[in-house]
C-alpha cells in the first residue's frame, strides 16, 4: 500500500482508497469508487467529515481560528480592502489593479436600479412580510428580465450575470425595507459608491437626504467583507448542490438565501439580538441562568452566536467584530446595554466546562448584531445584511462548480431503516 492511499478493512476483505492531497488543511479519501466496488457507503448527517468539491476560494483553519479568501487573511482584507474589491477577489481569483476595480466598481454602481415593472412585485407583499422571503422571490424575479442569464452558457453571460446580481440585491433589501415601513421607494444615486448608494436607498426619503457618514460607509465595507465567504457553509452548499442540476445563477442563490435565514446559520445573527434583549428586558434573566439554559439539554434554547462546527477557536470574523463594536458605537450610538451583556455572556462562556469542554467560542454572528443596530438597522434586516455580503461567495462557488470536471449532479444516499419489502393489504382487512 502506498503512502498516497488508505486502506478499509471491509467485512468482504480489504479496499485500498486514493488519498487526495490539499494545499493547506486535511487530505481526503477518494471515496467515489467505493459503493460500486465495496459494497458498501459512508454515513456522514450535515457532511460534517465530507469534502462535496475541491476549491479555491476560500480557506478555514477550524483549529487555528485562521480565514483566507484566494490566500489573503481575513484580517488583512478588513484592513486594507473593500467589499467590491474582495468580490471581484472571490470571483476571479486575483486582486484587480486600478484599471480593473474601477471598470468593476463603475459598472455595478451604476447598474443597482430595477426594471420599473419590479414596484408591483413589491407591491404585492403584505407590510409585514420578512425581508428574507421578499429577497429570495425578488431573486428569482428580475431573472425574468434578463433571459439571457436564465442558461448562461457562455462566461460573458455568467459575468453579466454576476455583476447584475450583486449590483441589484441592495436596492431589492433597501424596497423590502420601505415597503416594510410605508416609505416611498428610493432610487440609487449614480454619484454614489456601492455601500453609499444602499444607505441612501434605506434611509433617505424623498423629503430629505440622508447625510452619508464616511464612518459608516467604512464600518458597512468591513461588516460585508467579513461576511463575504466561508467555504461550503449551509447556504453555499445549497447553492451549489441546486446550481449541480444546471439551474441558474439566479436560482441557485435565491435558494441559497432560504438556507440562509435558518436561526442555526444567518439567521443567528437577529437571533442573537432577541436573545439579549430579552435578557436585558426579563428582571428574572441573568448571566448564570441565560448559560444554564444553554446547557440544559431539556431546553431548546442555545446560546446563539455561540458554536461552530468548523471553529473549534474564536472565529476571526468574531474577533474582529468584538473590537470594532466600540468604535462603531463611539461614532454612533455612543454605548448599548446589549453590547455589555453581550461581553458579560462571552467572559463567562468562555470560562464555563460545558462551553470549553465542547470548545464553543463566538462566531461571526454574536457581534454582528449590536454594530448592525448601532448603524440603524432593524433587527429584521440584519439576515439581508448578512446575505448581500455572502453574495459573492455564493457566486463565485457557483461559477467554481459550473467550471470543475469533477461537478456531477448532487444526490446523496441513505441508509434505508423503514420497513422491508410487503404486500399490500385490502382495506377490509385492516
Ligand atoms: C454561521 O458553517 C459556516 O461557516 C457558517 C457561518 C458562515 O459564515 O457561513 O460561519 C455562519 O452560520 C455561524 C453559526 C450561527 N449559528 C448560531 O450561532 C446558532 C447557535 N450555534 C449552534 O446551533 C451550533 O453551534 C452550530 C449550528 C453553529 C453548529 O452545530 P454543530 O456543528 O452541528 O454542533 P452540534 O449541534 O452537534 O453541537 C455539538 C455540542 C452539542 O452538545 P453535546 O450533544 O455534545 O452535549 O455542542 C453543543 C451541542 O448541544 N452546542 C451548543 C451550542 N452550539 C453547540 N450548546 C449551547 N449553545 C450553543 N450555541
Amino acid at each position: 500500500m502506498s503512502e498516497d492511499t488508505a486502506r478499509l478493512e471491509l467485512p468482504n476483505g480489504p479496499y485500498d482508497v486514493d488519498l487526495l492531497e490539499s494545499t493547506v488543511g486535511l487530505p481526503g479519501l477518494d471515496i467515489r469508487k467505493l459503493r460500486a466496488e465495496s459494497r458498501v457507503i459512508t454515513f456522514d448527517p450535515g457532511f460534517a467529515n465530507t469534502a462535496i468539491a475541491k476549491s479555491s476560494i476560500t480557506y478555514v483553519d477550524g483549529a487555528a481560528g485562521e480565514l483566507r479568501h484566494r490566500g489573503y487573511s481575513i484580517e488583512e482584507i478588513a484592513k486594507n480592502s473593500s467589499f467590491l474589491e474582495l468580490a471581484y477577489l472571490l470571483l476571479y481569483g486575483a486582486l484587480p489593479n486600478a484599471v480593473e476595480l474601477s471598470e468593476w466598481e463603475n459598472d455595478i454602481s451604476h447598474h443597482m436600479m430595477l426594471n420599473e415593472e419590479m414596484r408591483s412585485f413589491f407591491d404585492a407583499f403584505p407590510r409585514r412580510a420578512h425581508p428574507m422571503a421578499v429577497l429570495s422571490s425578488a431573486t428569482n424575479a428580475i431573472s425574468t428580465f434578463y433571459d439571457v442569464y436564465r442558461r448562461p452558457t457562455r462566461k460573458k453571460e455568467i459575468d453579466a450575470g454576476a455583476r447584475t446580481l450583486i449590483a441589484k440585491l441592495p436596492t431589492i433589501a433597501a424596497w423590502a425595507y420601505k415597503k416594510s415601513i410605508g416609505e416611498p421607494y428610493m432610487y440609487p444615486n449614480d454619484e454614489y459608491s456601492y455601500v453609499e448608494s444602499f444607505l441612501h436607498m434605506m434611509f433617505s426619503r424623498p423629503t430629505q437626504e440622508k447625510r452619508i457618514d464616511p464612518a459608516i460607509v467604512k464600518a458597512l465595507n468591513v461588516l460585508l467583507i467579513l461576511h463575504a465567504d466561508h467555504e461550503m457553509n449551509c447556504s453555499t452548499a445549497t447553492v451549489r448542490s441546486v446550481g449541480s442540476s444546471r439551474a441558474n445563477m439566479f436560482t441557485s442563490v435565491a435558494a441559497g438565501m432560504g438556507a440562509l435565514w435558518g436561526p442555526l446559520h444567518g439567521g443567528a445573527n437577529q437571533a442573537v439580538i432577541e436573545m439579549l434583549q430579552a435578557i436585558h428586558d426579563d428582571p428574572d434573566a441573568t448571566i448564570a441562568s441565560t448559560l444554564e439554559r444553554a446547557k440544559d439539554k431539556n431546553d431548546e434554547f442555545r446560546l446563539m452566536g455561540f458554536g461552530h462546527r468548523v471553529y473549534t477557536n474564536y472565529d476571526p470574523r468574531a474577533k474582529i467584530l468584538a473590537s470594532y463594536a466600540e468604535d462603531v458605537l463611539a461614532a454612533t450610538a455612543g454605548s448599548d446595554p446589549l453590547l455589555d451583556i453581550a461581553r458579560d455572556l462571552e467572559a463567562a462562556a468562555l470560562e464555563d466546562d460545558y462551553f470549553v469542554e465542547r470548545k464553543l467560542f463566538p462566531n461571526v454572528d454574536f457581534y454582528s448584531g449590536v454594530i448592525f443596530r448601532a448603524l440603524g438597522f432593524p433587527q429584521r434586516m440584519f439576515t439581508v445584511l448578512f446575505t448581500i455580503g455572502r453574495l459573492p461567495g455564493w457566486i463565485a462557488h457557483w461559477m467554481e462548480m459550473n467550471t470543475d470536471p469533477d461537478t456531477r449532479i448532487m444526490r446523496p444516499r441513505q441508509i434505508y431503516i423503514g420497513e422491508p419489502a410487503r404486500a399490500y393489504v385490502p382495506l377490509d382487512q385492516r
